[in-house]
């Protein structure tokens, strides 16, 4: 039986890839790919019929990869993964058992290896919350970004859809005072743009260029991803580690016997 892959492909940069979405992607004839991917790709996409999933009506779409899968293998390239922000699951429910999800490098994973930050630090901050002003929705009642930001919460915010400074200063209410953000724009792609300031900075650090494309008539997508908090910055001494070390892994390299 022939399947159709959902890779998670990861920001962009083919050496993102796992071994095991290497493994699919070679083996499918036909790819569902989003732009950019088939340049940072194309050397894996040689011989293979390249497709975009969006120009098609979802039941065009499914017609196709059937028609597809009738002598060959499919394979979608998803940005980061499926599990955040992704429009495949209803092609996924539709082939079931002979769809194949495949996880991947999402762009909060390859945000954080590019910072050399975690996302979360005992005492700094104690949770991570993933959210887009874009799904939170702006009818009566939807919960607001600013909601969502207080002391010890990082927030990583996908597909912005609001004005920088609008979005700053919403932050700065919920922080209720100037923290830390970074901006990461087409990260590992050729023309990555990263930029740390914090919520008071970081409309000048911009320089006047909207990174999230608010005005472009191609409403092509802003490959901007943000991250907001205070373990962007906290300094990290041995303490903590003592402690952990002290207080459990001792015990666990007793019980162990090693
Ligand atoms: C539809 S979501 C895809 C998220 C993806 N499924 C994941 O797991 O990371 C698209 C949003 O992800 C972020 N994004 C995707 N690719 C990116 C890149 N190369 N650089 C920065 N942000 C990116 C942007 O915030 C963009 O608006």
């Amino acid at each position: 039986m022939n399947h159709v892959f959902f890779i998670g492909a990861g920001p962009g940069d083919p050496q993102m890839l796992t071994l095991q979405g290497a493994e699919a992607l070679e083996c499918a004839e036909t790819v569902f790919l989003p732009l950019p991917y088939d340049q940072t790709f194309a050397s894996r996409l040689q011989g293979k019929q390249v497709l975009i999933p969006f120009d098609y009506d979802f039941a065009e779409l499914l017609e196709l990869i059937e028609k597809q899968l009738e002598t060959a293998n499919v394979a979608f390239l998803i940005p980061g993964d499926l599990t955040f922000y992704s429009p495949f699951q209803g092609i996924i429910d539709y082939f079931a058992e002979r769809a194949e999800v495949i996880a991947g490098v999402g762009v909060a994973n390859a945000a954080s290896a590019k910072l050399k930050r975690t996302l979360d630090l005992p005492s700094v901050c104690n949770r991570a919350l993933i959210l887009s002003p874009k799904t939170l929705g702006d009818g009566e009642g939807s919960p607001q970004i600013e909601d969502f930001a207080a002391p010890g919460a990082s927030l990583l915010i996908y597909m912005n859809n609001m004005p920088l400074a609008d979005l700053a200063a919403k932050l700065r209410r919920g922080y209720g005072k100037d923290v830390p953000i970074a901006l990461l724009h087409r990260l590992d792609l050729p023309d990555e743009v990263i930029l740390v300031a914090t919520l008071d900075t970081i409309v000048a650090a911009c320089d006047g260029f909207d990174y999230f494309y608010l005005d472009d008539p191609t409403k092509k997508p802003a490959l901007t991803f943000l991250i907001v908090g205070e373990t962007l910055n906290a300094e990290v001494d041995g303490e903590w580690w003592d402690y952990r070390r002290k207080t459990m892994w001792k015990q666990r390299k007793e019980v162990e016997g090693r």
